[in-house]
């Protein structure tokens, strides 16, 4: 049998999908005991499984060129780079929306069609649906991180973030203009593995599925 590599997403996110995978019989010990180690890559040698840890963007290209088999990584994520993959599952872990926010008063720039800046993490997400949905034009300009800094300081009229729980909005006088769409952590599966490893893969999906439905249910863990 061969070893089957899974991608996992660094941060908030990684802890959370290793305890929705261990629920479904996809244990890797040596990761969870070994927290503060520097390795990259963690070993089930039973099982054959491999876990790796990598920065979200990255996620998906590890998974495109067949260098994991499996990633799990946000759907925005999957949204801004549009790789040749097959999204297979909503794991319904790190929930949150794709939003377009700033002060109250830039409202108005929404309705009527003016050319304003728009400052984001995520430029295509952002293009796509000013351009595509409310067919308004808009200078867009890509930042890094803090987007909420932007409308502040006078950079952009709006942005385009991520709202989990709205804090940081609230912290700095922001609201939520505009919901684009909801976003939560997504399986996806390398095209090519899909069908040389089917049984495995497919025997995975039905028993995180049912995991997922019965958290939602309340009736499981
Ligand atoms: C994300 C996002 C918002 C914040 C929203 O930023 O870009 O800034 O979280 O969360 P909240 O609604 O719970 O306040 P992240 O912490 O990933 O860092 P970043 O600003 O560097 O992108």
């Amino acid at each position: 049998m061969r070893y089957l590599t899974f991608a996992l997403t660094k941060g908030r996110l990684a802890l959370k999908t290793l305890n929705l995978l261990e629920t479904a019989g996809v244990t890797c010990e040596e990761m969870k005991d070994d927290k503060e180690s520097r390795k990259l890559i963690f070993v089930n040698e039973e099982e054959k499984l491999r876990f790796f840890l990598a920065k979200g963007p990255d996620v998906p290209i590890y998974v495109e060129y067949g260098a994991a088999d499996i990633g799990i990584v946000g759907k925005d994520t999957i949204m801004e780079n549009g790789r040749r993959l097959y999204e297979v599952l909503d794991l319904g872990l790190g929930a949150c929306k794709m939003c377009i926010c700033g002060p109250e008063s830039a409202k108005e720039y929404l309705n009527h069609n003016q050319l304003i800046r728009v400052a984001t993490k995520y430029p295509k997400i952002a293009k796509d649906y000013f351009y595509n949905q409310k067919n308004q034009t808009i200078e867009l300009i890509k930042l890094n991180g803090s987007i909420e800094l932007a409308p502040i300081v006078g950079l952009a009229e709006v942005i385009v973030d991520i709202v989990e729980t709205g804090e940081t909005l609230k912290d700095n006088g922001l609201k939520v203009l505009e919901e684009i769409c909801p976003l939560s952590a997504r399986m996806v599966v390398n095209p090519v593995s899909m069908k040389m490893e089917n049984e495995r893969i497919t025997k995975l999906i039905q028993s995180l599925k049912q995991r997922i439905s019965n958290i939602a249910r309340n009736v499981d863990i």
